[in-house]
């Protein structure tokens, strides 16, 4: 079942100004209710603005967006509902910390959900949990935190409210490669036992291939592709070719290539090249 829905969608910023521009450009797309999709683009390619229409944070230009089969913008819909449903959180989302405890920020979605007490405390925790916020830290202000701790207490708010759909806008950012790993694998643990549709941007063909079960490639405001991870690295030639970086095993995997060892073109993790090598050590091809 298609949990998202978007038919030519394009979105316009300053219109009717100088600096009219189209982010983006006649998007038609459906995500799969459960699907981890990685979102990848040059800065400037239309990530931010295609995932901000998916909550009603930006209202199409032209076309139609539909969660859970329901046109966001029809008469009968209930906008609020559609965020709801659609948890979007931004780059650098801890900027939007503001309560005197990790506990009360946390709470901030749920209680404006209008949820009880009871109800309100059980998310906070399991939230928390889920991002590795252990209960000592739930008195302490939010301001307190290590940079990656904040993020992951942003994160906790936005899953407290167990949005069927997470939308998280480069939730790696600027952290540490420890950092990086702490919240990626959260999320995609996250993603394995709740089941929760998952949009990650990332600017990261690394983690993209780690975690994403498929990946859309937005260039110039248009969808590239969207399709499973294999799929769009087997075209690794065109992402090249749209100026895109390809992992650095595919780079390695690209150079061999070159030099007459084919180990197919299909590599973008450490573990599926040495399988191959050891495949080609043995047979002198991997056919
Ligand atoms: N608030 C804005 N006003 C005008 N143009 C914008 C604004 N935000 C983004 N843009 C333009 O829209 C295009 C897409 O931007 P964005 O969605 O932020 O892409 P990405 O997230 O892939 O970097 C870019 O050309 C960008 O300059
Ligand atoms: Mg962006």
């Amino acid at each position: 079942m298609n949990i998202i829905e978007l038919k030519n969608i394009t979105y316009k910023y300053s219109v009717g100004t100088p600096f009219e521009a189209v982010a983006v450009d006649n998007v038609t797309l459906t995500v799969e209710k459960g699907e981890f999709c990685g979102i990848i683009g040059h800065t400037g390619s239309g990530k931010s603005t295609l995932i901000q229409h998916l909550n009603g944070l930006v209202k199409p230009t032209l076309g139609e967006v539909y969660i859970d089969g329901q046109n966001i913008w029809s008469k009968d819909t209930d906008i609020r509902e559609i965020r709801f449903k659609a948890g979007l959180v931004f780059q650098y989302s801890e900027h939007q910390l503001f309560e005197e405890s990790v506990y009360k920020d946390i709470a901030y979605g749920p209680k404006n959900m209008g949820l009880s007490e009871e109800e309100t405390d059980k998310r906070v925790h399991y939230a928390a949990q889920s991002m590795g916020i252990g209960d000592e830290l739930l008195e302490r202000s939010p301001f307190d935190l290590s940079g990656g701790q904040k993020r992951r207490v942003a994160l906790a708010g936005v899953i407290a409210m167990e949005p069927e759909i997470l939308i998280l806008d480069e939730p790696a950012a600027g952290l540490d490669p420890i950092g990086r790993e702490s919240v990626l694998s959260r999320i995609s643990d996250y993603h394995k036992k709740n089941g929760t549709t998952i949009l990650l941007v990332s600017h990261s063909m690394e983690d993209i291939v780690k975690y994403a079960e498929k990946v859309l490639v937005m260039n110039k405001g248009k969808v590239f592709c969207h399709a499973p991870t294999d799929e769009v690295f087997a075209r690794q030639d065109e992402i090249v070719g749209i100026g895109l970086d390809v992992p650095q095993i595919t780079k390695v995997t690209m150079k061999l290539k070159e030099k007459g060892i084919d180990l197919g073109s299909d590599i973008y993790t450490v573990e599926r090249a040495k399988e191959r090598i050891l495949q080609y050590k043995a047979k002198g091809s991997i056919c």
